[in-house]
């Protein structure tokens, strides 16, 4: 696709979908990013965005301004929302109603998993996007490595401890989400990812034992885990939350702490992006260098 119209980036200053503009600039894109606070729109501008919209994904004729002239689409969707299908599937339709051409969505690997509602929750923006009309590129990433830096890192550098309310010793992929940015530009601004489906992984599955050890290596000083029982994780992480985020998390940990996060074939994002993928190891290293913005 030619990149003469911008590209709605959604989600610019998010912790995922900051990453997403300095590839498309890079590319010679036009990016208008889509922020909702000024906090978010400090960061999208710092990446490189000039153009700014402001919208909520709940006000319909501030997404369609946002919306207006775009011929490119990237939508990351708000996690835990009890209405994050509506919202995503209204924002598909309004951006086929605005003569989108071409929508990319950051959505997860095995959206089938109907027991995670952060995972069945994805499963019908995809179907609204597939039955759009518009060309289609569907994203599934796998557990995010930024999560670690975005939520845990801190914690971790004060306490010497990683605790998370899952199994320790189970194992799960992972994705740097620089990688699928990489992956949503080129989708964007190039023929060849328009109409499927990508899973996104690094290679192999680690452990919370596993990273640990990466973080002893790399900060040359031991970083321990435990397991948190989910209930106290709740109480502790999110005193105030809707009952429908704690009730997400124990979802997830019921899956987690059994399965693990099995996958971890990275045949997809080694193929389109030419080039082995990023570690977790890397990413770890990379983290206790670097003070942020990874
Ligand atoms: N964490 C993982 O390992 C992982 C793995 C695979 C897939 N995912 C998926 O990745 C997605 C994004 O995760 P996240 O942690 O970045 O979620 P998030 O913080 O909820 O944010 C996604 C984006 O939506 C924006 N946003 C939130 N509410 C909005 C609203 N009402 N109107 C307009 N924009 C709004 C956020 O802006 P602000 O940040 O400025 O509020 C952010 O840019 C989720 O759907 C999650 O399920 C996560």
């Amino acid at each position: 696709m030619p990149v003469d119209k911008p590209i709605l980036v959604m989600g610019a200053g998010g912790h995922f979908g900051r990453f997403i503009a300095p590839q498309l600039i890079k590319r010679g894109a036009t990016v208008r990013g889509m922020v909702h606070h000024d906090q978010a729109e400090a960061i999208a501008r710092s990446t490189g965005v000039k153009d700014i919209a402001r919208a909520d994904l709940r006000d319909e004729s501030a997404v369609r301004r946002a919306l207006n002239g775009v011929g490119g689409v990237f939508y990351i969707p708000p996690k835990f929302l009890p209405d994050e299908a509506e919202i995503g599937v209204r924002f598909v339709q309004l951006a086929a109603e605005a003569g989108v051409d071409r929508f990319v969505l950051s959505g997860v690997m095995y959206p089938f998993i109907t027991d995670m509602r952060n995972h069945r929750s994805k499963l019908p923006v995809e179907l609204a996007l597939v039955k759009s009309g518009m060309d289609f590129t569907i994203l599934q990433p796998t557990n995010i490595m930024q999560s670690t830096g975005a939520f845990f890192w801190d914690r971790v550098l004060e306490t010497g401890e990683y605790v998370e309310p899952w199994a320790q010793d189970k194992k799960s992929c992972y994705v740097d989400y620089r990688d699928v940015a990489e992956v949503a530009a080129k989708a964007l601004t190039e023929d060849g990812l328009q109409n499927g489906t990508f899973e996104l992984t690094a290679a192999g599955t680690i452990s919370r034992n596993d990273i640990v050890a990466m973080m002893s290596e790399a900060l040359g000083r031991t970083i321990t885990t435990r397991t948190m029982r989910i209930a106290d994780w709740n109480a502790q992480n999110m005193p105030s939350d809707p009952p429908f985020l704690r009730e997400a998390f124990i979802d997830i940990d019921l899956f987690y702490s059994r399965y693990g996060f099995p996958g971890g074939n990275d045949l997809v994002l080694r193929t389109i992006l030419g080039r082995e993928p990023r570690t977790m190891r890397d990413y770890i290293r990379e983290l206790a260098t670097t003070s942020a913005g990874i």
